[in-house]
């Protein structure tokens, strides 16, 4: 990929296809995300190499809890290690943010999580998102809660409310909206995921699993970005 053409870019995933890449291997769900994980971490670095301004990944949604413990406690445990190493694969000037309610999440993650986010928070270059327990219509609440209390509070006046002032109690706000959400594994749902941010973007769907996927397989995806007309409700 040429790498200017992909900077400044928006750009959010669905990583979907774990459980399956690891069926049609014969191995157990979880070796999927392992791999997975691996692909996380890589994508990310290359997404950092062709000057992406923000890249958020889908890791798990609050529907996510419904799967067996086992499952659960990998995938956690997958997550915690993914936090460990963020250092080591993220670059100098990479911030990170977490999307999502973190109540239910470990306590030793969540401690990770806030220092984290506080040591990276001044950092200008590329924002790595990272959604965990995160809700699309779960953050849309939240946003519109905080401005009730703020109401509530005198803080703020009901005429005040429009789409700046939603905006800023979003997870991502000041961040650029996604240009495209891209989902692997074939299925072609949006799933809850960023329905506030990605408004306008673009759908791009692939039938590659997610631990299959390789940095080939995003350039290929950028180029069918790169492909569309983007009209934003013009003409
Ligand atoms: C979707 O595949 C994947 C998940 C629900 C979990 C994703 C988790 C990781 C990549 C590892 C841990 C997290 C991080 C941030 C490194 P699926 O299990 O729904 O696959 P299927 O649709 O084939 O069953």
């Amino acid at each position: 990929m040429d790498k200017k053409r992909a900077e400044g870019l928006s750009i959010g995933i669905i990583m979907d296809g774990n459980g399956r890449w690891a069926k049609k291997r014969g191995l157990p769900r979880t070796a999927g995300h392992k791999k997975g994980a691996e692909v996380f971490e890589d994508i990310t670095r290359y997404a950092n190499e062709l000057g992406v301004a923000a890249i958020t990944f889908y890791a798990f949604s609050t529907e996510n809890w419904s799967r067996p413990k086992e499952e659960l406690d990998v995938i956690m445990d997958l997550f915690g290690a993914s936090l460990r190493r963020m250092y080591k694969f993220i670059k100098e000037n990479n911030r990170v943010v977490f999307l999502g309610e973190r109540a239910p999440l470990r306590a030793e993650h969540r401690e990770m999580m806030a220092d984290i986010e506080q040591k990276t928070a001044r950092r200008e270059g590329m924002i790595l998102n990272v959604a965990v327990n995160y809700g699309g219509r779960q953050e849309i609440v939240r946003a519109a809660r905080r401005l009730a209390d703020e109401v509530k509070e005198g803080r703020l006046s009901a005429d005040e409310i429009d789409e700046d002032t939603f905006e800023a109690r979003l997870y991502t706000t000041g961040q650029p909206m996604p240009d495209f959400i891209l989902r692997t594994s074939g299925e072609e749902r949006v799933s809850n995921f960023l329905l506030w941010q990605g408004a306008y973007s673009e759908l791009i769907f692939t039938d590659t699993y997610w631990p299959d996927f390789t940095r080939a397989h995003f350039d290929a995806v950028l180029e069918q970005f790169f492909g569309r007309d983007r009209r934003f409700g013009g003409l």
